[in-house]
């Protein structure tokens, strides 16, 4: 097995098509460089997707993640463990929540907190009150439930009757949201930054007005922070800038800087409602997971690192600014912290794979959220060096598409 030749051509035989991975096959990442099976090197913007918080085979995880591997790696929620408990109550102190659920991905700790959400209701409120609301183009996972309550019907239709009682409104849109809120909701499930859906960020007032409606109504206010949480935006968590706090938050992702890891935050009172056997995962909380994940976690709860975010945000947004006027591509660069995105203006709307694909040829990663937005979400820690070449680079890209 050892000497297979392992190919991009292997995927099309092996794997089940749902995903359409570029060409080349990372083997090794340090920082935020990364490099292919043919040894060439690449500057990394995607980060994994907003995951490698402190890039490739950051020592300070490499560490945990070694300490932790020859003492204790799995032992189901049987029992407890010592990292699982260290990091809930780091997690713990340093936000407005009393009690940590941990799971394996974004969309379980989304899964768990819609839940709990509708078994608070159903403890407090009654039966009726079961209408989950949320945004239009929000993403929230891709099991059923979380698709379902995402804001693209796309990615859940065709699988069969969908969860009931979940409704979708425009994003910053108060009067919708009103008109459609009454003492059936029982929970509002919004990213503090539309992160998948473009990079759209929410009016101050507008979150609090959400805030407000959902204490009139006894609904209770999810944020999914999967994308945004562990200092992405410049703060350990979005709802830190937005001067309203929510019921549960979700946070997954950077978590665990590379190793799978979800969470679910919420208070004492709301947590009572998940009662033993009521939810649960083999692996969530796994030791490994959480000795990781509590090293990230430290690493990125730092002023040097928190404060370093925006620091490079502006080196950034200095740089993109430059590059787009002289190619005169982008109608604007929006977003926070480290995750920004660049919004293809008319002439090149709809081709922001394009530039995905022309940044790629020139050893360059980056995302796209949606069709216009090309994104970036880097290592948290990423050098003025690594902007400085990656820029560069998706500077010739952009001119490649410019000049046709
Ligand atoms: C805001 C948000 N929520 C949930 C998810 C799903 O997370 P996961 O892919 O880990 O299930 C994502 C992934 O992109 C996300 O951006």
């Amino acid at each position: 097995m050892t000497n297979m030749a392992v190919t991009r051509e292997l995927f099309d035989q092996v794997m089940v098509p749902n995903y359409a991975p570029a060409e080349m096959i990372p083997v090794r990442g340090l920082g935020a460089r990364v490099w292919d099976q043919q040894h060439r090197e690449y500057v990394d913007f995607a980060g994994g997707i907003a995951v490698s918080c402190l890039g490739h085979c950051h020592p300070v995880l490499v560490g945990a993640l070694k300490e932790q591997s020859e003492k204790l790696w799995h032992v189901s929620n049987v029992l407890t463990n010592e990292p699982a408990l260290r990091l809930a109550s780091k997690m713990v102190e340093a936000t407005f929540a009393e009690k940590a659920y941990f799971c394996n991905s974004g969309a379980e700790a989304n899964e768990a907190a819609f839940k709990l959400a509708r078994r608070y209701a159903l403890e407090h409120f009654g039966a009726e009150k079961t209408q989950i609301i949320a945004f239009n183009q929000g993403f929230h996972g891709r099991t059923f439930f979380t698709v379902t309550v995402g804001g693209q019907a796309a990615y859940s239709d065709g699988f069969g009757p969908k969860p009931a009682d979940i409704d979708h409104v425009d994003y910053n849109d108060i009067a919708a949201l009103k008109a459609i809120m009454s003492d059936k909701t029982c929970a509002v499930v919004m990213e503090p930054l539309q992160g998948e859906g473009g990079i759209i960020s929410p009016d101050l007032d507008y979150v609090k007005a959400v805030r407000e409606l959902c204490d009139q109504h006894n609904a209770l206010l999810i944020f999914d922070e999967v994308q945004t949480g562990v200092g992405r935006t410049g703060a350990l968590y979005a709802y830190m800038n937005l001067g309203v706090t929510p019921d549960i938050l979700t946070s997954a992702k950077s978590l665990g800087g590379g190793f799978p890891i979800g969470a679910m935050l919420t208070t004492s009172a709301i947590a009572a409602s998940l009662k033993p056997g009521t939810h649960g995962s083999t692996y969530g909380g796994n030791p490994l997971a959480c000795a990781v994940a509590e090293a990230a976690f430290d690493a990125v709860n730092t002023d040097a690192v928190l404060n370093g975010v925006k620091e490079r945000e502006g080196w950034y947004r200095e740089g993109l600014a430059a590059i787009n006027a002289k190619y005169h591509c982008f109608a604007e660069v929006r977003g926070k912290g480290l995750l920004l995105g660049c919004v293809l203006n008319e002439e090149f709307k709809g081709r922001a794979k394009e530039f995905l694909n022309a940044a790629m040829a020139e050893q360059l990663m980056v995302l796209i959220a949606g069709a216009n937005v090309v994104r970036f979400a880097p290592s948290l820690v990423i050098s003025k060096e690594d902007i400085t070449e990656g820029l560069a680079r998706f500077e010739r890209a952009v001119a490649k598409i410019v000049n046709g």
